[in-house]
């Protein structure tokens, strides 16, 4: 079933000369997430970032939501390390970095500086409450960061998580051979209920096709794991898109849950994938009451120049009068008619068996979720 949908990877970024050049030098051990972002900034998932950020890009993202050169950028993409440790780094000027202690890419220090993360905190999540999961983690960075360009020797393994991994000069090409003149992009975080299809649907209505493209990687607890994530959205098209008109790939890299400036993040990356439109519905990567749940929509009248064109979506719902998926531009019937499928209904489901009603979620992805061992990210 799988090899209908993946891709050949071919063009990894192996560079043995440059690699060879840097088997003795000093080797700094970083994060698997801050490896994937080193990795993004590799293949141009990021782009036009090419390493970590230095003080002048931090500062005016924080403070324009742009790069010093004015280009759209909306969230830190930051090395942090240790105050000595950045110091030694500085000394080196170029240092290999490694994670697991693998060595996959070289880095050249160009800068050490000191953050405010109260600062950011406040600029780029809106809040500085230790319970929001992306504030939490950037309390717990270290005391400096380290800026400067990187190149990446080889791209992690090609494990179960990272089958349908895509570059972006791959996802391009793919359009271009499909002949897909509007692409438009599906951010996802979760295990696909009907209301997402629907959206999903919606949208391909309009364009010539649609990039799934869900989130991998560090997310907060309770989140729905990766890989049960791609087993089921590898079912819901296999069995519920027509697959000449859906390219199916998995970003890698953490979700912030920051909301309107993570939507614009979200939009540039799909922009680097190929898609010329970008889906953002309700609450569009926000956690608990944060934002509010249009924010992430409005928050694109600010950005005229991002190239990517936002897609925005009411609240869908299944309304059981109009017997379909409706949202109130296009239904009159109250709040009675309503149906959502909630966390706490999913979770209900995991612990009691009890499978959700089949227009709420595909029998499929409902089979999938009962199965798994471990359908919930624990840590
Ligand atoms: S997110 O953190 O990645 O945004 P999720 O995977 O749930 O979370 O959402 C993916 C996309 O679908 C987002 O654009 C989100 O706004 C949208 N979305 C999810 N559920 C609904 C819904 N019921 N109505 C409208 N949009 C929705």
């Amino acid at each position: 079933m799988a090899t209908d949908l993946i891709l050949p990877h071919g063009g990894k970024l192996i560079n043995k000369y440059i690699e060879k050049n840097y088997d003795d030098s000093k080797s700094f051990e970083v994060s698997s997430d801050i490896r994937n972002d080193a990795e993004n900034i590799a293949i141009g998932v990021f782009s036009p970032l090419e390493g970590f950020m230095n003080q002048e890009d931090l500062l005016n993202v924080l403070k324009e939501g742009r790069l010093s050169n004015n280009i759209p950028w909306t969230v830190p993409i930051v090395l942090d390390a240790q105050k000595k440790v950045a110091m030694e780094m500085k000394d080196e000027g170029n240092v290999a970095l490694s994670s697991g202690g693998e060595k996959f890419g070289v880095m050249h220090v160009e800068e050490i500086y000191g953050y405010n993360k109260e600062d950011i905190a406040d600029k780029v999540y809106g809040t500085n409450d230790v319970n929001h999961p992306g504030v939490n983690r950037l309390f717990k960075m270290k005391e400096f960061l380290v800026g400067g360009e990187l190149q990446v020797f080889h791209l992690k393994e090609n494990d179960e998580t990272q089958k349908f991994r895509m570059l972006p000069s791959q996802t391009r090409s793919e359009i271009i051979k499909r002949r897909w003149k509007t692409v438009v992009g599906f951010q996802t975080r979760n295990v696909p209920h009907v209301a997402h299809e629907m959206l999903q649907k919606a949208a391909l209505n309009i364009y010539d096709g649609l990039f799934v493209n869900p989130l991998i990687g560090k997310k907060k607890i309770g989140d729905f794991t990766d890989s049960l994530i791609i087993n089921a959205y590898e079912s819901l098209i296999m069995n519920y898109f027509p697959k000449n008109r859906v390219l199916f790939s998995t970003i890698h890299t953490s979700m912030r849950y920051a909301g309107p400036r993570e939507a614009i993040h979200h939009a540039i990356m799909r922009k680097n994938f190929g898609c010329t439109h970008f889906i953002v519905g309700r609450d569009h990567a926000g956690v608990g009451n944060y934002y509010p749940p249009f924010a992430a929509q409005e928050i694109f009248n600010e950005y005229p120049d991002l190239d990517i064109r936002p897609v925005i979506f009411p609240s869908f719902y299944y309304c059981k009068k109009c017997m379909s998926y409706a949202n109130e531009k296009t239904c009159p019937h109250g709040v009675e008619s309503k149906e959502e499928l909630s966390g706490t209904m999913i979770r209900k489901m995991v612990n009691s068996g009890k499978t959700p009603e089949k227009h709420l979620m595909r029998p499929e992805i409902s089979d999938l979720i009962l199965k798994s061992e471990e359908p919930f990210v624990v840590e």
